[in-house]
């Protein structure tokens, strides 16, 4: 049986992160295959650039709330996961909290990146919470998710310089060079079983 790392990717944004991940895969240099990704947000960047290297691409009911989805729809997604084979969820840019029906679904098998050194600056944002605390130092954590909000086990971490003339655009981008290079060296680390 192969080894290689099942992934199903979740995120609402433009999907750089999902990007610099098939990157690598395609590279060569990271075991792992991409079963899904999937979207709350309809029109999202990464539900494109997914069809247009030939992913699964699926969007999800995104339902009453804006921080959660339905629990219905959660489990849907949960079970949506685990048909399609995947071992390890990965949060790239996904908006919600993350609820008990996927979390009971991938025990310690759902990891997510920030923008930020956590524990400082959870939530929403980060990388301008940033700049208005007048940081000197700043960057990007790799977790593992759980109920909490940007509170599980680290990972893995990256720092980046704020500089003193930074806004949180420049910050952001300075920070999402650094995400682009840990979180497929994460999954590496996990897909070699480095990480437990
Ligand atoms: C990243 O900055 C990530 O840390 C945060 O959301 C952003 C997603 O960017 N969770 P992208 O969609 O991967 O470009």
């Amino acid at each position: 049986m192969s080894s290689t790392l099942k992934l199903g990717i979740l995120g609402s944004g433009k999907g750089s992160n999902f990007r610099a991940i098939a990157d690598a895969i395609a590279a060569g240099t990271l075991d792992a295959e991409v079963r899904v990704v999937a979207s709350d947000i309809e029109d999202a960047g990464i539900l494109t650039l997914a069809r247009e290297r030939g992913y699964r691409a699926e969007y999800i009911a995104p339902g009453r709330f804006k921080t959660k989805l339905e629990p219905e729809d959660e489990a849907r997604l949960a079970a949506m996961l685990r048909d399609a084979g995947v071992e390890l969820v990965v949060l790239a840019g996904y908006m919600r909290m993350i609820k008990p029906p996927l979390l009971d679904a991938f025990p310690s098998r759902i990891i997510n990146i920030h923008p930020s050194l956590l524990p400082a600056f959870p939530g929403l944002e980060s990388w301008r919470q940033a700049v208005e605390a007048k940081a000197t130092r700043s960057g990007c954590t790799v977790h593992f998710v759980d109920a909490g909000m940007d509170t599980g086990k680290i990972i893995a971490q990256a720092e980046v310089p704020v500089l003193p003339d930074d806004t949180a655009a420049t910050l952001h981008a300075r920070i999402q060079v650094e995400e682009h290079r840990l979180y497929p060296e994460v999954l590496r680390r996990i897909a070699a079983g480095e990480v437990t």
